[in-house]
């Protein structure tokens, strides 16, 4: 049976990752990241020396993008007491120490912190407006969205494909549902899902909230000298936000049947809530 679909979109710095791998995690439902594998074509694409703002290197880079393997595997914690009696916690430690993590493997590889790299960020979008790159990362995930296929690491048993005799495993492998977010998955790689959300929040408040992630992930202050200039942030979120709004291939934009939530003034815990409500109750 097709499990049950979460479509996630909406732009840059809106909270996507964070609240689609919660509400995986609560929902029991598996985590794919679509611009993970834009992130590898582009990370495996700078590692040849090839350089993808030049269009002539289109055809090269499509050709990358097909042959790459991608996998994600993606590590839920324990839901907290708090969450099973329906009063999440707000406390950040209680947050930070919960969110689940995903790795991510290009050819067998981890490259998880590779593809997270200023470089692969600079180069992505030039990377994800390539169509036949689209068409390429469209065929790997959907594939993983329309059938009960799970997601798998490199080391996991390539017999657990085959769960006849093996009932638990079976279970364990096959999730009740996926999660899935990026830009155009309620448009185009799932038009079909069960759920779709597009997620908005003012550009200032999303620009607060990249600086806040910038200095939580920094290892030393040093890291973020001239980063933190919040009007920059906001103008370099609002420039990559018109790029993605406007790229002929997929645009970013809300599918009409879609829940428009704005974040702006929720919590994490609330904007992910609305969105396991409103998952249940379609169930
Ligand atoms: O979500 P993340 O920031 O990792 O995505 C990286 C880039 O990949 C985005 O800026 C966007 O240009 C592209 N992307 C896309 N379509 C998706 C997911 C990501 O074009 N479904």
């Amino acid at each position: 049976t097709k499990p049950f679909q979460v479509a996630i979109d909406g732009p840059a710095a809106s909270g996507k990752s964070t609240t689609a791998k919660l509400v995986a995690q609560r929902l029991g439902f598996d985590y794919i990241d679509t611009g993970a594998f834009y992130r590898c074509i582009t990370f495996a694409t700078l590692s040849k020396g090839i350089d993808p703002s030049d269009s002539n290197n289109n055809h090269q880079i499509s050709d990358i993008a097909e042959r790459s393997v991608i996998q994600l595997q993606t590590v839920f914690a324990e839901p907290p007491p708090a969450f099973n009696n329906g009063q999440p916690s707000s406390s950040l430690s209680t947050r930070s120490f919960l969110l689940p993590t995903t790795r991510v493997f290009l050819n067998s590889k981890d490259v998880s912190s590779d593809i997270r790299t200023g470089i692969v960020s600079k180069h992505v979008s030039a990377v994800a407006a390539i169509g036949n790159v689209r068409e390429a990362v469209l065929q790997k995930v959907r594939n993983l969205g329309a059938t009960d296929a799970h997601v798998k690491g490199p080391n996991d048993s390539k017999n657990d494909n085959n769960n006849s005799n093996s009932g638990l495993a079976a279970k364990l492998s096959t999730p009740k549902g996926l999660v899935m977010d990026g830009r155009d998955i309620g448009t185009v790689v799932l038009p079909h899902a069960d759920l779709k959300v597009f997620l908005v929040a003012d550009s200032r408040v999303r620009a607060e909230r990249r600086l806040q992630e910038l200095i939580m992930n920094a290892a030393d202050s040093t890291e973020l000298q001239g980063q933190l200039d919040v009007e920059a942030v906001q103008k370099d979120l609002e420039r990559r936000d018109e790029l993605d709004r406007t790229r002929k291939v997929s645009p970013l934009r809300k599918a009409e049947d879609a829940m428009e939530l704005d974040t702006s003034n929720l919590t994490i815990e609330e904007q992910v809530d609305a969105i396991v409500q409103e998952a249940l109750h379609r169930q």
